[in-house]
Formats: structure tokens, sequence, C-alpha cells
């Protein structure tokens, strides 16, 4: 079992904002940092000791990166799996090639789920407009159609009311293949933050609970507030069963839906930090990120306990619509923290940082100064 010391380098493949949060706590940790990405200004490139300039698929960048590298890990599960299947053969890759071909294809995805047995929406194969009527047929309507590969922050997903509907849906996501899920009506969205070991040691973080915005995460407050003691279990138990199906190793995130009814349904699986687990950064004793390094460095794993509750707020490009957004409102509650990721280019509904709010001392719960910042439009 290969064990990385403080000291050696880490390569990332991706440099967004998760490889930057990940490189500042390994730094942190004596750990020097490579990233390949196409962009050498990007968020981790700009805290990186070294950047490799090129496209995840580039086998020489990649190649450059590994040989500089004593383990190798991703910012996004977007990386082809042949790539990393190909630096296996050179070096540690963690999360393995083989979690990545899983959860990189939504069908795939939702295979695997149900030979574990792990209850999820209802959803078929899209190839061609017959088996478009026929997934129509199955899963009924409202629906979601998505594709199958290189979604994210809800891209490449159309919802669907109506039959008539269907043909203009799989326009808009250009005829790819895909695959129709049932809308699940949800009482909320829950996420299970997990982090395994080399050995299979898990540690759990508070689950959290997200509020999405036209599919995309908006707030997280951990820990979930009204989450039954079942269901809290029942949720950590699905997804210990995942991460050790998998046999992942480093940060894992289980994105559940929890139905009207008060049951448990899958939404999607990430093999790495996620952003309902940003509030871990300066909420917790060990974040997401410094959890993700010592997994995959071969390091214990360090205390996920929460210190205080807290909220996390992301920050998209469209704040800054009118020029700077007005950070002094933002920085005056004393328990509030500003993360940005140094993106240059603030377009709309890019993640340009988050906010992290704990609950103060006077008694004044992390939401309620949430709403008040909010309310501002900071
Ligand atoms: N079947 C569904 N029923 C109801 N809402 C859904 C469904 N699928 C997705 N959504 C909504 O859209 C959000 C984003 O969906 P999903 O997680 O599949 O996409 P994504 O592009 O991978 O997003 P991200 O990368 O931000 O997690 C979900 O968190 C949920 O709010
Ligand atoms: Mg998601």
């Amino acid at each position: 079992m290969s064990v990385i010391e403080p000291g050696g380098t880490i390569g990332i493949i991706g440099g967004g904002q998760l490889a930057r949060m990940m490189a500042l706590e390994a730094r942190r940790m004596g750990y020097r940092i490579g990233v390949l990405d196409p962009d050498r200004e990007g968020p981790a490139a700009q805290v990186a000791d070294f950047c490799i300039e090129g496209e995840f698929a580039d086998r020489t960048a990649a190649e450059a990166l590994a040989a500089r590298s004593d383990v190798i890990t991703i910012d996004t599960e977007h990386v082809p799996a042949e790539v990393l299947e190909w630096l296996e053969t050179m070096k540690p890759v963690r999360p393995a090639a083989s979690i990545l071909r899983i959860v990189q294809d939504r069908c795939v995805q939702r295979r695997f789920l149900e030979s574990q047995g792990a209850p999820q929406p209802k959803y078929a194969l899209v190839l061609d407009a017959k088996s478009l009527r026929e997934a129509a047929a199955i899963v009924g309507f409202p629906c979601v159609l998505k594709t199958r590969q290189s979604g994210y922050d809800g891209k490449g997903q159309v919802k669907i009311d109506r039959m008539e509907d269907l043909d203009d849906a799989w326009g808009a996501i250009d005829y790819r293949p895909a695959i129709l899920e049932a809308f699940i009506h949800f009482g909320k969205e829950i996420s299970v933050l997990l982090a395994r070991d080399l050995s299979g040691n898990m540690r759990f973080y508070p689950i959290a609970e997200n509020l999405h915005r036209h599919h995309v995460l908006h707030t997280t407050q951990a820990p979930a507030p009204t989450l039954s003691a079942a269901l809290w279990a029942e949720a950590e138990a699905l997804g210990a069963g995942i991460a050790s199906a998998l046999g992942h190793v480093g940060m894992m995130a289980v994105e559940l839906f929890v139905t009207q009814e008060g049951g448990l349904l899958v939404n999607e699986i990430a093999p790495r930090p996620h952003n309902s687990g940003h509030y871990t950064f300066g909420a917790c004793a060990t974040s997401q990120f410094e959890q993700h390094i010592r997994a995959i460095c071969g390091l214990a794993l360090g205390a996920p306990s929460l210190l205080r509750p807290a909220v996390m707020i992301n920050l998209f490009g469209d704040l800054w619509r009118d020029g700077l957004p007005d950070w002094h409102t933002v920085l005056s509650h004393p328990s509030a923290r500003l993360h940005l990721y140094g993106k240059q280019r603030p377009l709309p509904g890019r993640k340009m940082g988050h906010i992290l709010i704990l609950d103060n001392e006077n008694g004044q719960s992390a939401l309620e100064i949430a709403e008040t910042i909010d309310r501002v439009g900071y």
C-alpha cells in the first residue's frame, strides 16, 4: 500500500475550484501540487507549485504530470477514464479509473446503483427517437432528460412535462445519448459526505441539506435541520455501501432525494470533494479537501466533527452584473467567511466562490445571518 508522506507531490487533473481548495489544504500540510489544465491562470494553477497546460485527453501532458507526481487525483469526473487507466500503469490513481468509468456515464451509474439494490428514480435509456418514446412510457411525466455524459451544474438536462415536448427537449441536448428519469417531487435534497481510506475505514461528515435553484446548488445547511435519526442512519448506510462496493479511496458525496413519503432515492454519486461539502472548510475539524488528501496519500483520516452549525451560499457570476459585489456588507458579519476561486470572468451561472456562515456566539443562527446577507443582495 503506497503512502505518500507530506513533502511528496500530488498531481491533480483539472484545475477548478475543487483542485484549488485541495491544493490550499495540501500545501499547508507540506505537499507539493501539480495541476493539469488547459488554463494556466485557472483557480488551482494560481496556487499550485506547477501547472502543465493541456487538455485532459492529452496523453503527453498527462504523462508529464504523472512523471512529476507521487499520486494522481481528479478535480472532475469528466477526465477520460482511458487516460487514467494508462496513468495507473505509472502511478497510484485515486479514485481509480474503474470508478470514473461507472460514474461518468449516468446510465452505467444507474445500472451500478441498481446492482447494489440502492433506491433511485425510475429511469430508461434513450438512444434514438423510438427509445425516447418507450422511455417516456416507462417513466411517465413529468420527467427529466439528462445527457449520459459530461453533465454538471444542471447542464445537459431538461425537465419535460408533456409528451408533445419530448422531441424539443431531446433537441435541446443536441440529440445526444441520454437517460430519461422520473421527476421526483422531493421533500428535500441532502448529501452524504464521506471519506474512505486505503484500508476501507470511513468517516462521515454531518449530512447536509441542499437547496438548488434551476438545477444548480445554491445553499447548503449543515447539519441537515429536519432529518430523522432513522433516515440519517439509512442515508449513511447507503453511502457506505456504495463507497465500499466501488472500492473508493478519497472523498465521496452521494446526493439523495428525500421523498415526501420519507423515503430515500439516490440522485447521483460524486467520487471527490463536492460543492455541498464546502461548508466543511471552516466549519469542521478536518475539511473535505484535507480529508481527500489524507485518504489518497494513505494517511489516517481526520475528525469530521462539526465545530459549529453552518450555511454555505454559492456566489454566481450574475452577482458581478453591476460591478464588484459588496463584500464589505458580507464581511461585516464576523462569522461570515468569503471564498473566491480566482476566476477571471464572472459569467452568468458560473460558480465564482462561496460564503461560509457559522452560528455566531450571540446565538444568532447561520441561517438567520445568511438571510440578512441574502436580503441586501451582498
Ligand atoms: N429526477 C429528478 N427529479 C427532480 N429533480 C431533479 C431530478 N434530477 C435532477 N434534479 C434537480 O437538478 C439538480 C441537478 O441534477 P444532477 O445532480 O443530476 O445534475 P448535475 O448536472 O450532475 O449537477 P451537479 O453537478 O451540480 O451535481 C438536482 O440536485 C435536483 O435539484
Ligand atoms: Mg448533482
